[in-house]
């Protein structure tokens, strides 16, 4: 076994914050305390002047995933790899139901695509695109048998994804019944699409028209039908990207009444607004495609919602929604990307790059500028998401007989965010240019080194399924 000692660094998990060593042996964490003794086959890290935290779990990632004509610019190897640089160390991805095919050749399909290329540990959540009682039974059995506890339905993108409301209920109804989740995209899709055909058919065809014709009252209401949905069904529900307050008002109301309603919120939400899209006509401009991503960005009173509600735990969890395509057409050899809706903003994949800039940017935007304490920092990078997901303790936390997933973290070093020096095979990130502090300097995950003084020393397809067990324990 090997044994590494991580020496003098400032231990912060959601609810300690201390100075001490911490002893991994193997995967995992055995020891914490002060003046660990260090033999002479022990690597040792010094972490003084350092923040320690558990790797980062990110519960919201697309990698290689398909969506009509395009899939994501980053792949398990390029995308985990990039997450590894900024500090994650788990992600729950996608595998999407293939209408006709069962959520288990899903499962099997992106276990295929991660085993051998992933660097950094990952489970899925399924995507359901359709109910029938054998569907139902095949969810049952990933929940007992595959380590799958959580699964997407889409409110939104009729003909394509979407489900209608009976089939949410009866997918609530069953996995409410056998400790599962069900984790909805809420945007009223039928709405959503005739705004669309009508804006197009008027000749508005640039990309801020994608936010215009997905306004915030139609998350709104997807989301208080959710919610509603999820009450008779006696079941949790997990609404994944809330970025109005015009949504989050019905969480709140929810959570107050003490009904088990979760949401997490993305970086891009509480750093970008829709000013973004500002431009007169004769300014429209296809630059605005970065910014095309579902829901789309909001007003700042919605920003400043949201970040109030990451405070009161009316939100639980940021997570990043990485779904990355290019602005450039050919990047890396990527095709069917940004540029495929020049002429029509409802062909632009919707979706942005985010998973290395996330711990950063909550960072220096969360801790740093007061908005959020640095214990809640850690429960919303790493914690909430383990608990809530059927990681806990293995992740989220520093803590003896936990998986040695840990983040060395300088706090005050500054540096400037670029797609240049980043790690994704994107070829651009909505934070180009942010000046922040704080920087990742070493993660290891169960032990083994990935990132090293910013350098990648880890090994594609080092990183392992996690199978996750059944929810609800930590509620
Ligand atoms: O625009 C987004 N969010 N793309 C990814 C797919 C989804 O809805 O999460
Ligand atoms: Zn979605
Ligand atoms: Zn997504």
């Amino acid at each position: 076994m090997s044994l590494t000692l991580i020496r003098g660094g400032r231990i912060v998990t959601a609810v300690d914050d201390y100075t001490a060593d911490i002893l991994v042996d193997g995967e995992q964490i055995v020891a914490i305390g002060r003046q660990l003794p260090a033999g002479s086959d022990t690597r040792v890290i010094d972490a003084a002047g350092m923040l320690v935290f558990p790797g980062g779990v990110d519960c919201h990632t697309h990698m290689e995933n398909t969506f009509g004509p395009s899939v994501t610019a980053d792949n398990f190897a390029s995308g985990t790899r990039s997450a590894a640089h900024g500090g994650t160390t788990t992600i729950i991805d996608f595998a999407l139901q293939i209408p006709g095919t069962s959520p288990l050749q899903a499962i099997e399909r992106a276990q295929s695509k991660a085993a051998s290329t992933a660097s950094i540990d990952y489970g899925f959540h399924v995507i359901v695109t359709q109910v029938d009682e054998q569907v139902l039974a095949d969810m049952r059995h990933a929940i007992r048998h595959e380590g799958v506890s959580s699964f997407k339905m889409f409110m939104a993108y009729p003909g394509t994804v979407m489900s209608d409301d009976a089939a949410i209920f009866q997918a609530m109804r069953m996995v409410g019944q056998h400790g599962g989740m069900i984790a909805l995209h809420a945007e009223n899709g039928t709405v959503v699409d005739l705004l669309i055909r009508e804006a197009l058919a008027q000749g508005h065809t640039s990309p801020r028209h994608h936010a215009l014709t997905r306004p915030a009252i139609l998350e709104g209401e997807a989301t208080h039908r959710g919610i509603k949905l999820a009450e008779l069904a006696e079941a949790p529900v997990y609404f994944v990207h809330l970025s109005a307050k015009e949504a989050l008002k019905h969480v709140v109301e929810a959570r107050d009444l003490g009904i088990p309603v979760f949401a997490e919120t993305c970086p891009h939400y509480l750093f970008f607004d829709d000013s973004a899209y500002a431009a007169s006509d004769a300014e429209d401009t296809y630059e605005h495609a970065r910014f095309v991503m579902s829901p789309p960005l909001r007003s700042k009173d919605s920003q400043n919602a949201l970040w109030t509600a990451l405070k009161t735990d009316d939100l639980q969890l940021v997570s990043t929604d990485h779904c990355p395509y290019c602005l450039k057409e050919g990047h890396l050899g990527k095709v069917n990307q940004k540029p495929l809706g020049r002429d029509d903003f409802s062909r632009i994949p919707n979706g942005v790059p985010g998973v290395e800039t996330r711990m950063t940017v909550v960072y220096d935007g969360g801790v740093r500028n007061g908005r959020i304490s640095l214990n809640r920092f850690v429960e919303l990078m790493s914690t909430a998401p383990a608990k809530l997901f059927g990681l806990f303790p293995r992740k989220g936390t520093i803590a003896v007989g936990s998986d040695a997933d840990i983040v060395i973290f300088d706090p005050n070093e500054a540096h400037t965010i670029s797609a240049a020096t980043q790690h994704s095979d994107c070829d651009f990130t909505l934070f180009e240019g942010h000046h922040v502090h704080g920087k990742v300097k070493k993660v290891l995950l169960r032990g083994e080194l990935l990132v090293d003084d910013g350098q990648w020393v880890g090994k594609t397809g080092q990183g392992r399924y996690v199978p996750r067990g059944e929810l609800g324990k930590y509620w």
